[in-house]
């Protein structure tokens, strides 16, 4: 079975865009593709009933871009394979976890293994690329990159991944507002700010990149009461950018209220998800609960698959 993974981001989104560092973990949870013999290149995702030809009729629903994804992946297969590619998802879409780009890179290596291709995570992960400007506009290349590498790992445009050792396990609650946030739309409203305020958003890019600097000694030197002031001190950065919502910050104060070393969306923003830094599988209950009171979806997890 051919496996992308989903992810969160620990601290630096949105900055990452503009050059900057950005924390990111990966998750056990993502995608899982595999092929079986087809007239042309098709996609079917079993989670959403859904079956796509590439190249064939426009899918007239919310599909036509995941189509259009699809497309961009098959430009680097000649003739176009003759397989369908059937995936699962474990991780809603719209959240900000990384969903579409764990989907392109099992597409992409499921692909490969039936055509006898090789290629490095590094090599998936510009391939899964592709597909996430279709869905994305101007991604950094954060998502596919954790996709395809997994662990956790620090990124930046520039230099691409470098993995992070963390010196003890990072446990993590993940919380899901059901408010569906575009990762389009906020990274062009933060595009927007940036070029009406270059100082102001230059400033918080600042803040932001210190935080991250500072967050990478604390995973690697185990310091999660650190770590976990760093995400509140995030959050209320991605909040003067206009990236949270009401809900997202009641969810990361139950959180902490419940226990949690800190908290923060992650992703996207304007919705999603937001997650939460505990000590152990008794805190983690904890803070899930609390996150559930409120009427949201919560998972627990280890960051780092
Ligand atoms: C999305 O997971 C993270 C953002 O920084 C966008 C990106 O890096 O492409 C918001």
């Amino acid at each position: 079975m051919a496996v992308g993974f989903g992810k969160v981001i620990l601290l630096g989104e949105h900055a990452v865009v503009h050059g900057r560092p950005a924390l990111a973990a990966a998750l056990q949870r993502g995608a899982e593709a595999r092929t079986v013999a087809a007239e042309g290149p098709e996609l079917e995702v079993a989670t959403w009933e859904l079956l796509l030809r590439a190249h064939g009729e426009r899918d007239p629903g919310p599909h036509a871009m995941l189509q259009s994804a699809f497309e961009a992946l098959l430009e680097a297969y000649e003739p176009p394979p003759a397989l369908r590619v059937q995936v699962e998802l474990s991780l809603p879409g719209g959240a900000g976890l990384g969903g579409s780009a764990a989907l392109s890179v099992a597409v992409v290596r499921a692909l490969d293994a039936a055509l006898g291709l090789t290629r490095s995570d590094d090599e998936v992960a510009e391939m899964a690329q592709r597909a996430e400007r279709v869905f994305h506009g101007n991604p950094s290349g954060i998502d596919a990159a954790m996709a395809a590498h997994g662990g956790v790992c620090r990124f930046e445009r520039a230099t691409g991944v470098r993995t992070v050792r963390p010196a003890r396990p990072l446990p993590l609650v993940v919380g899901y507002s059901g408010e569906q946030g575009s990762t389009k739309q906020t990274v062009a409203s933060v595009a927007r700010q940036f070029e009406r305020e270059p100082e102001r958003v230059g400033e918080i890019f600042d803040a932001i990149t210190a935080v991250v600097q500072n967050g990478q000694r604390a995973i690697e030197e185990g310091e999660l009461d650190r770590l976990g002031q760093l995400m509140i001190l995030n959050q209320k950065l991605l909040s003067s950018l206009l990236l949270s919502t009401p809900r997202l910050e009641e969810m990361c104060q139950a959180a902490c209220e419940a226990g949690a070393y800190g908290a923060k969306l992650t992703g996207g923003g304007g919705g999603g998800c937001m997650i939460a830094l505990c000590e152990g599988p008794e805190v983690s209950a904890k803070v899930a609960a609390a996150i559930e009171a409120q009427g949201r979806e919560a998972f627990i997890t280890e960051a780092g698959a």
